[in-house]
C-alpha cells in the first residue's frame, strides 16, 4: 500500500547514515577566532556580555592564541583597545600599540597561526565613529590615508591579513596601494564589504568602548533591508583588490551570504557577531536552549548559506567539539 512512498527517514535513522547524507560540514580550517587586546601585561579583564571572553594584554593574547592553535584553530582576528583615544584615532597606527605588540608575539610564539588584524578607527577615536569627523559627519576621503596607514603598521608587525571594517568607500584600494607601495604585496585583504548598521554589535561595543558618542553609523554601514546593494558592495571591493569579502552579521543575513556567494569568485566569510553570541548564551543561561546544540546549528547555518569561513566567538568551543569523537559531543554531529 505504501510502495513507492518517499521515506526520507531512512537516511536519518542512525548517526552514520546521517553523516553520509550530510550536505554541509564545518572544518577547523574555516574558523577564525576574534581576540580583544588591551595594554599592559598579565591583564585579563572579563567582558560581561561575552561569556568566556576578556580584554587580554598582548602577552595573554599570545597565550590564548597558542591555546587555540593547540585545539586546531588556524586564524585569530585581533581587535585593539588603546590606552587613550583621540579625535583622529591615532592609536590605530601606533606601532607600539597593543595590536602590533600582540601580532609580533603571536607570530613569534605560534608562527603557523594566520594573524588577522581588524582595521578601523572606532576603537581608537574619542567620538567612537569609524573615521574622521567633519561638520557633516564622517569624512570619507580624509579617513582613507589613516586606515591605509593603520593597515601598513599591522602588516609591518607581521599580520598575514588586514580586515578593514570601517565601511568607507575606496578603502580597499587605498590599503592595497599602501601595502604594495611598501613591499607588502603578499598581505591579504579581507574586506568587511557587506557590513550592516546592526543592533547585534552591542556587546562588542561594550568590549571595545566604541559606541558612538553622538549619532549612529547608518550613514556609512549598510541599511538592513538591502540585499542587491550587498552584491554591489562586494563586487566593488573585489574590483578594488579584496582577496576575500565578509558579510556581517551572520544569522540575520543568511540570504545576503547566499547572494554574495553566488556573485563573487573569492572566498566569502561570515561574521557571527557579538550579539549573536550573547543571545545564545543569555537564552541558555535561562535554561531556554541547549547551548552546544544551538551553537552548532547557528554556525553550520552560515556555512549552509554559502560562507566559506566563519568568524566566531565560539571558536574555542567549536574546536573542542570538533576535536572529539562524534559519539562524545552533542554539538559535533551537526558540524561534521
Ligand atoms: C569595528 C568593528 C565592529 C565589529 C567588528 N569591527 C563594531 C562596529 O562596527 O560597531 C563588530 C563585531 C561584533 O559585534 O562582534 N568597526
Amino acid at each position: 500500500m505504501t510502495a513507492g512512498l518517499y521515506r526520507g527517514r531512512r537516511l536519518r535513522r542512525t548517526p552514520a547514515l546521517r553523516a553520509i547524507a550530510r550536505e554541509t560540514r564545518l572544518s577547523l580550517d574555516q574558523i577564525v577566532a576574534p581576540l580583544f587586546v588591551c595594554p599592559g601585561t598579565q591583564v585579563r579583564d572579563a567582558i560581561a556580555s561575552m561569556p568566556g571572553h576578556a580584554r587580554l594584554s598582548p602577552d595573554l593574547a599570545a597565550q590564548e592564541a597558542a591555546e587555540l592553535a593547540d585545539l586546531g584553530v588556524r586564524s585569530v582576528l585581533l581587535f585593539g583597545i588603546p590606552a587613550t583615544k583621540d579625535a583622529r584615532g591615532s592609536g590605530a597606527w601606533d606601532p607600539e600599540g597593543p595590536v602590533p605588540d600582540a601580532i609580533r608575539r603571536v607570530k613569534h610564539d605560534t608562527p603557523e597561526l594566520t594573524v588577522w588584524a581588524d582595521v578601523c578607527l572606532c576603537e581608537y577615536t574619542d567620538h567612537g565613529h569609524c573615521g574622521l569627523l567633519d561638520t557633516s559627519g564622517v569624512d570619507n576621503d580624509a579617513t582613507l590615508p589613516l586606515l591605509a596607514n593603520a593597515a601598513l603598521i599591522y602588516a609591518q608587525a607581521g599580520a598575514d591579513v588586514v580586515a578593514p571594517s570601517d565601511m568607507m568607500d575606496g578603502r580597499v584600494a587605498a590599503i592595497r596601494a599602501a601595502l604594495d607601495g611598501a613591499g607588502f604585496t603578499q598581505t591579504v585583504i579581507v574586506s568587511y564589504a557587506v557590513k550592516y548598521a546592526s543592533a547585534f554589535y552591542g556587546p562588542f561595543r561594550d568590549a571595545a568602548g566604541s559606541t558612538p558618542r553622538t549619532g549612529d553609523r547608518r550613514a556609512y554601514q549598510m541599511d538592513p533591508p538591502n540585499v542587491r546593494e550587498a552584491v554591489r558592495e562586494a563586487l566593488a571591493d573585489v574590483r578594488e583588490g579584496a582577496d576575500m569579502v565578509m558579510v556581517k552579521p551572520g544569522l540575520p543575513y543568511l540570504d545576503v551570504i547566499r547572494a554574495v556567494r553566488e556573485r563573487v569568485d573569492v572566498p566569502v566569510a561570515a561574521y557571527q557577531v557579538s550579539g549573536e553570541f550573547a543571545m545564545l548564551h543569555a537564552a541558555a543561561d535561562r535554561g531556554w536552549i541547549d547551548l552546544p546544540r544551538a551553537m552548532a546549528e547557528a554556525t553550520i547555518a552560515l556555512r549552509r548559506a554559502g560562507a566559506d569561513l566563519v568568524i566566531t566567538y565560539f571558536a574555542r568551543e567549536l574546536a573542542a567539539a570538533l576535536g572529539q569523537p562524534a559519539r562524545l559531543a552533542a554539538a559535533v554531529e551537526t558540524l561534521r
